[in-house]
């Protein structure tokens, strides 16, 4: 489960990423994060996953507060961010064995989990070359792997299908549900919005930082079956000059 609670983050820049945000997703739930471009989602899974420090409000995770608990509350998460910075000059299994230890996890589970999320993800092969030689989609695999070493209770992606081919997308819709089914929470931002229409159980929309909209698929659509890119576009429409 993850709440948040009238969250806020301002940039030393000045910009309002995120505007008194409140939002509980619960175990069990694949969750879909949608806005426009620069509307504060990456912020906002930024706090979440306890790499920025929110300005006000609070962030827990299965009730642990992120602010007075980091190391436990970061600990029920698995992070797959939106770049690819990852360890070029390790090989994939060191990387992945690097992961799993620093979140405890014992050699024997490791050794299981590695070979199943990489055989999922058809990665297992590159397994032992160095990360620099991979392309983009096998460094967001590779990521994903290792998010889920230690058995996360909340997997948090961000942009996850961005640059993933049609098998791995599917794969990776396969993998959310069934962390989801297992009773885990699934939270993740998309640009994708007929992925996120159909496997999200409730969808959220930022926008100037603000969250516009939450609810499930059918009651935003109350007045009738409206395509959710329809419905995103009529909320997220911007008077021109606002700021
Ligand atoms: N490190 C930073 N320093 C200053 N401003 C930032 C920083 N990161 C993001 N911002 C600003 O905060 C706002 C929200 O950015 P954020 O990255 O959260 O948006 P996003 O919804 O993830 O967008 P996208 O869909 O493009 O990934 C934008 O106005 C952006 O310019
Ligand atoms: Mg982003």
């Amino acid at each position: 489960m993850i709440r948040l609670t009238d969250v806020s983050k301002t940039y030393k820049s000045g910009v309002k990423a995120v505007d008194g945000l409140t939002l509980q997703v619960n175990d069990g739930e694949i969750f879909g994060f949608l806005g426009p471009n620069g509307a504060g989602k990456s912020t906002t899974i930024k706090m979440i996953t306890g790499i920025l420090s929110p300005d006000g409000g609070t962030v827990e995770i299965d009730g642990v507060n992120m602010a007075e608990q980091p190391i436990a509350a970061k600990s029920l998460i698995g992070f797959v961010p939106d770049n690819h910075e990852i360890y070029e000059t390790l090989k994939g299994t060191e990387f992945l064995n690097f992961v799993g230890t620093m979140y405890g996890v014992d050699s024997a589970a490791m050794a299981a989990r590695i070979d199943e999320y990489a055989t999922i993800f058809d990665i297992k092969s590159v397994l032992p070359n160095l990360i620099s030689s991979y392309s983009h989609g096998m460094k967001q695999k590779l990521l994903m792997v290792a998010a889920l070493l230690h058995q996360p209770k909340v997997w948090v992606l961000d942009e996850p299908l961005t640059g993933l081919d049609p098998q791995s997308a599917f794969q990776l819709k396969q993998i959310m549900r069934k962390q989801a089914d297992m009773g885990n929470t699934v939270f993740f931002s998309s640009h994708v919005i007929d992925v996120v229409e159909k496997v999200c159980d409730r969808i959220g929309i930022i926008d100037h930082g603000k969250l516009v909209a939450v609810d499930t698929l059918d009651n935003l659509r109350a007045d009738g079956n409206v395509s959710l890119e329809s419905l995103f576009l009529t909320i997220t429409a911007h008077d021109g000059d606002k700021e």
